[in-house]
């Protein structure tokens, strides 16, 4: 039985949360259908014809999709304001997911700049947890060189937000002092890069586990947020990223420097219907009455800059991780994986043969 409004309703941590399925025969149209979790004979996959190819768009066929948090904010329709972009009863992206990396199968009539056989990452709004992907050409650039499928699926939307926090909104410079709060994880892992290519000095706030992990990216401090409040410290900071918002506004404000620049960037908590939107607003508000730089923004996804993360990985200065990788069959347990807030770099769902 399909239930493809059931991946709105559900939530990633219950049973009622639906997962892709899709027909690797070849020879036949891929066929994508919900199927209940729990359901005690999993409904057979749903067919559905190859996605059509406008003038402006490439067929890819997708070797490995990446997830992030927002993957599981949207198939769990919260906040609930995110339904007004979605659909109030149901989804209108049937498959979730958005990043993924994959060969080109087909270009439309106006594509120029990539053909049949390019190894492209990217991203898809009509979900990257299927096996083929038609979108358009400007939301891919090609597969940098050392980088795998499955590391270059986790580079889009990650590596778009780290990039754009990094060199745009907080625009570090050599010398300065950044800390990073949640910084083992999809963003954060990226992040800790990038701050090193800017040739800033970084400060790396996870868990136990993780710290020898934000070491080896390149952090020149790790500090474990069990074992020490950041906020306690005598450290001030010129920029500050914090990807997980735990500790109040006014604590963080006291380690950032006079001039210093906070971007708050946790897409998490606060109510059921507006979610952290006003705590963003009030941050907002507080920006125009201080001299330090306090700015939540929104990544965008600009073509321009996925060819610049392509060339920081061909240079050798990033490179995600993959932190774990499912089967497309347990694409509901990646789901819930990146819901947990706990991942370590990024989470893959492998979907075809690289
Ligand atoms: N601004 C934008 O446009 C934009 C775009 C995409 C995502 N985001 C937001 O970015 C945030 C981070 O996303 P992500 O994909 O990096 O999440 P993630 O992969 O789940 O990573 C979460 C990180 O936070 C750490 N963490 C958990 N609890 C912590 C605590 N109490 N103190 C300090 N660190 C803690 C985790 O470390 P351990 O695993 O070691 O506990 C992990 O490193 C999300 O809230 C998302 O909504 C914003």
């Amino acid at each position: 039985m399909v239930v493809r409004h059931r991946c709105f309703l559900g939530s990633v941590e219950d049973p009622e949360v639906s997962y892709t399925s899709v027909n690797r025969d070849l020879g036949e149209p891929p066929s994508r259908g919900f199927v209940r979790v729990d359901a005690p004979q999993p409904a057979p996959p749903r067919r559905l014809p190859l996605p059509t190819v406008g003038p402006r768009d490439v067929l890819v066929r997708v070797h490995a999709a990446a997830l992030h948090r927002g993957d599981a904010f949207t198939m769990a329709g919260r906040p609930l304001m995110l339904r007004f972009a979605l659909g109030l009863r149901r989804p209108g992206l049937g498959v979730p997911g958005r990043d993924l990396a994959g060969s080109v199968v087909a270009v439309g009539s106006r594509v120029e700049d990539l053909a049949p056989g390019d190894d492209v990452f990217g991203w898809t709004a009509k979900g990257s947890l299927a096996e083929y992907v038609a979108a358009p050409a400007d939301h891919f650039v090609r597969r940098p060189a050392g980088a795998s499928m499955a590391e270059a699926a986790g580079l889009a939307t990650s590596g778009l937000t780290a990039l754009q926090a990094c060199r745009d909104v907080a625009r570090i410079r050599p010398g300065q002092r950044v800390l990073v709060v949640g910084a083992s994880g999809g963003f954060g892992h990226l992040a800790i890069q990038i701050a090193k290519a800017l040739r800033a000095h970084v400060t790396a706030v996870c868990s136990a586990a993780n710290l020898d992990f934000v070491r080896s990216l390149g952090a020149d401090r790790a500090i474990d947020y069990a074992a020490e409040d950041v906020t306690d410290g005598d450290h001030v900071y010129d920029v500050i990223l914090a990807n997980v918002e735990t500790s109040s506004l006014a604590a963080m404000r006291r380690i950032l420097g006079p001039d210093g620049t906070l971007v708050p960037n946790d897409g998490t908590g606060g109510g059921p219907l507006l979610g952290p939107l006003p705590r963003i607003v009030a941050t907002r508000l507080r920006d125009l009455f201080t001299r330090q730089r306090l700015r939540p923004f929104l990544s965008l996804e600009k073509h321009a800059d996925l060819v610049a993360l392509a060339e920081l990985v061909e240079t050798g200065r990033l490179m995600p991780v993959v932190g774990r990788t499912f089967a497309l069959d347990d694409a509901a347990a990646a789901l819930r994986q990146v819901a947990t807030g706990h991942t370590r770099a990024k989470v893959v769902v492998a979907v075809a043969e690289a």
